[in-house]
Formats: structure tokens, sequence, C-alpha cells
């Protein structure tokens, strides 16, 4: 008989959970577990959670209990939930959904297999929460089970030093820790060997990087110059945090895509003294024009939160405004949830639920509209785009290297290069056409 342990990964919230998810499941495979695509029949499920806002929680809260129905068939199905929600709620998952076996913490990654070995064996649920930082367990360079062929994050470090007033991430991700630039650029260079055509570094804070002397700018160049990965790309960039080297790296180094995800949350200097962030509204804009001299062109995308403690009309306009001086190409839009564990949650809410969501409403309009003016620009226009997969109703969906996605009715090959001509816009995705079959050279232009 085949005892062959089986195990199905469900992932939410950011691109770190999902490079998380890919992790553990090098790990259970390594550890002999057969990983299937469906959590049907399998004897250990795991769940990756997100706690930024109530809703993520709600929502994967909701899935662990529907997963439940499963042990019918299987009573000793064991299901497992990591992420952020384990780290910081585990009481909460214990109250709600107490067949849960196994609760794990954003810094046990690593002993996973062992973890479940322990809690196949115990009748109480086994939580595991220590958020312990030995080296292994930022783990060895490896292309591993990743979800993707042409596209792959690579994660330089966890954690973040911030402290965000809204933010539960330092609570439930722990403190900064790095990893050695020596392991980033090994991984790059495997990737690429390996005909990886884009890759993005992630951490929480990713500017933040550091190993001795070395600061985040270097770490990129030689990344860039090392891999000679044709698409590289970096997210979270914290504005108190991009330096100016980062900047040339971006203009110096043509495979750097010159894009910028730059989390604004607020146009108030009032609100964003409230929450933390170490910038005011007018340094924001600086380091923008900043950007745009450096480089003409560049994509602009961010987050803003809205309806914080004391949020006024007149700071909600600011934020507004924001959105067509920098100009953004697009934004996520977030309504603010309060987050235990955060300093501001004990402000009391100075807004109905009712007015965040008329500010969240018309910022999106607001950010629409000023992403399709920003897409106007690229009307009649070629780029080059990688394609990275088949578009949902047909053709192909490809990216440039602005970070626009866009819908082509060919159908090309996944990891292919196109030059492709813009010939409908929306506020953030493009369509084009391939003029001619002569597939484009890896991309190069800095547009
Ligand atoms: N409520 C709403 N949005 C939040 N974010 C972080 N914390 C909260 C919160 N408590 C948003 C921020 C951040 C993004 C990842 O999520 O905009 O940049
Ligand atoms: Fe969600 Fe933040 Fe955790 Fe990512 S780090 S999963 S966004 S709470």
């Amino acid at each position: 008989m085949d005892n062959t342990l089986s195990a199905h990964i469900i992932t939410y919230g950011c691109q770190m959970n999902k490079r998380d998810g890919e992790i553990l499941s090098d790990l259970l495979a390594g550890a002999g577990f057969y990983l299937s695509p469906t959590p049907q029949g399998c004897d250990v499920i795991v769940v990756l959670t997100c706690a930024v806002r109530e809703h993520a929680v709600v929502r994967a809260l909701g899935r662990i209990k529907d997963l439940s129905r499963h042990r019918r068939d299987n009573p000793n199905l064991l299901i497992a939930v990591g992420g952020c929600v384990a780290q910081t709620e585990a009481e909460r998952i214990q109250e709600e959904a107490p067949f849960v076996g196994l609760i794990f913490g954003t810094s046990q990654l690593h002993h996973l297999p062992q973890l479940i070995e322990k809690a196949l064996a115990s009748t109480q649920t086994v939580l595991s929460l220590d958020t312990e930082t030995s080296p292994d367990y930022l783990f060895a360079p490896t292309i591993g089970n990743r979800k993707n062929t042409v596209s792959a994050f690579i994660a330089v470090m966890r954690g973040c030093n911030n402290k965000c007033s809204y933010c539960i991430v330092p609570s439930a991700r722990g403190p900064e820790r790095y990893r050695p630039a020596e392991e980033i650029i090994e991984e790059a260079k495997i990737l690429a060997d390996a005909g990886y055509q884009q890759i993005t570094l992630i951490g929480q804070n990713v500017n933040a990087w550091r190993e001795d002397a070395m600061d985040f700018a270097e770490l990129l160049r030689r990344v860039a110059q090392k891999s000679g990965i044709p698409h590289l790309r970096f997210v979270t960039s914290h504005p108190k945090n991009l330096s100016d080297g980062v900047i040339k790296a971006m203009a110096e180094e043509e495979n750097i895509c010159p894009a910028l995800h730059l989390p604004l949350q607020s146009g108030s200097t009032r609100v964003l003294s409230a929450m933390g962030r170490g910038y005011t509204a007018e340094e924001y804009l600086r380091l923008v024009r900043r950007l745009q001299k450096a480089l003409p062109g560049i994509a602009l995308t961010t987050d803003l939160l809205v309806g914080f403690p004391g949020e006024t009309e007149d700071d909600f306009s600011r934020t507004l405004r924001m959105v067509e001086e920098a100009p953004f190409d697009s934004a996520f839009t977030f309504k603010y949830s309060p987050r235990k564990h955060t300093s501001a949650s004990e402000l009391s809410e100075t807004l109905t639920e009712e007015e965040k969501v008329a500010r969240l409403q018309s910022l999106i309009t607001r950010v629409q509209e000023v992403g399709r003016i920003q897409n106007r620009k690229r009307l009649g226009k070629s780029f080059t785009a990688l394609i990275e997969g088949p578009a949902k109703r047909g053709g192909s969906l490809g990216r440039l290297a602005s970070g626009h996605p866009i819908i082509v009715p060919e159908e090309l090959a996944v990891g292919s290069w196109v030059e492709v001509e813009v010939n409908d816009i929306s506020a953030w995705t493009l369509r084009g056409r391939v003029p001619s079959s002569a597939p484009a050279k890896k991309a190069t232009s800095k547009i």
C-alpha cells in the first residue's frame, strides 16, 4: 500500500504569502508529500492567511470552516493554518474553527514537515508561533515548485521594522531579516538560466535591505547585471527608504523596469503624520518628481487608504488631488480597517461606514479617470511585451516593462517577446495587436 501523504496548499494575501506557499510546497515535496492540485481526498490542507484587513480574516476563516466538510470523507484530515492570521489571532482560529489541528506562525515555515507529523499524531491542536530567527529560516536558493515558468518572485527579506500605526504586518511578520546578497544573486542566476524572463524582488520594505556596507541599490544592480534577466522589478518600496541610489540604478540598468509601486496612503501630511509614515505629502511629491526626471515615462502605482481616524473632507480631497498630481497609473485603494496589535486601533473611528464607502468609491473613480488619461498617451504606440499566459477570453496576456497588462488576440507562446501596438485602453489594462509575426528582441526599451 502506498503511504505517501497528500497535501494541498491554499494561499491568501500578498506576494510574500504566495512565495511562502511555493516554499512550503518545496518543503513538503522534499519531505515526501504528494502535492495535490485540489483539496479533495488530501491528508493535509494548509491555508496561508492574510490579516491586513478584517475582510481578509473573515474570508480566510470562512474558507477554513468550509474545508471542514472534507473531514466527513476523511476524519483524519489535518487542516493546518499559517500566515498572518495564525500569527496574530491563533485564539480566534481555535474558537471559530476548533477542528484546525495545527496553527503555525510566519517564522515557522521551515518546520512545517515536522509540525505536520506532530499534529497528525496529536489529538490536540498543535501551536507553533515562535518568532525565532534562525538563518535557515530564510531558505536556500532554488527554483523549486514555482507556480509560474516565466515570472518569479525572490524574497530578499522578511518582516518589517516600520511602525505605521494602522498596519499589522510588523506584529504578523516580525522584525526585518535580510537574505544574504550572494544567495539572492545565485537564485536570480538559477532562474535566468532556467529560462525565466522576469524576476520581482520582494519584501515588505525591500529598500531597507542591506548587508554590511551594501545597500538595496547595489543589490539591485548586481542582480540586474549578474542574472541578465530581461525584466527586473521590486516591491514594496517605502517612500522614506527609496534612495537616490535606487533611482540611479533604475535609470542606468536597462533591465530594471521603469515602474514603481510606491505606497502613498494619504495625500494629507496631517494624516500621514498620524499614520507614522515618516514623510510629508510635499516630500512624496518631490520624490515623484525626482523619479520622473531620472526615468521619463515611469509608471507609478500606489496604495491609498481612506477613512483613517480623524480624516476630514479636506484631508481626503488632498488624497484625490495627489492622484492627479503624481499622476498614478493605477492604485490599490482600501478602506481603513482597525487591526488589533496596532497603535491606531486605540483611536476612535470618526467616520461612519457609509462615509468611508463613499470616499472609497469617489477615490476609485478618480484613480480610474487618471489611469485612463495616462493610458491615452500609450494609444497607437508600440511596446515590447512579455507573454505571460493565455488571456481569460482567448488570445494572450502580455506585460509591458511599465507593468501594464496587455491583451492581444493572437495565441502566442508563453515566455515569448513581441512588439505590440496598443489599439484600445482602459484604466489599467491595454489591448493591442501584433503587427508582424517577427518576435521582438528581449525588452530593452525604457518607455
Ligand atoms: N486597513 C486598511 N488597509 C490597510 N493596509 C494596511 N493596513 C490596513 C488597514 N488596517 C493597506 C495599506 C498597505 C496595503 C498592503 O494594505 O494601503 O499599503
Ligand atoms: Fe496580508 Fe500583510 Fe500578511 Fe501579506 S504580510 S499576508 S498583506 S497581513
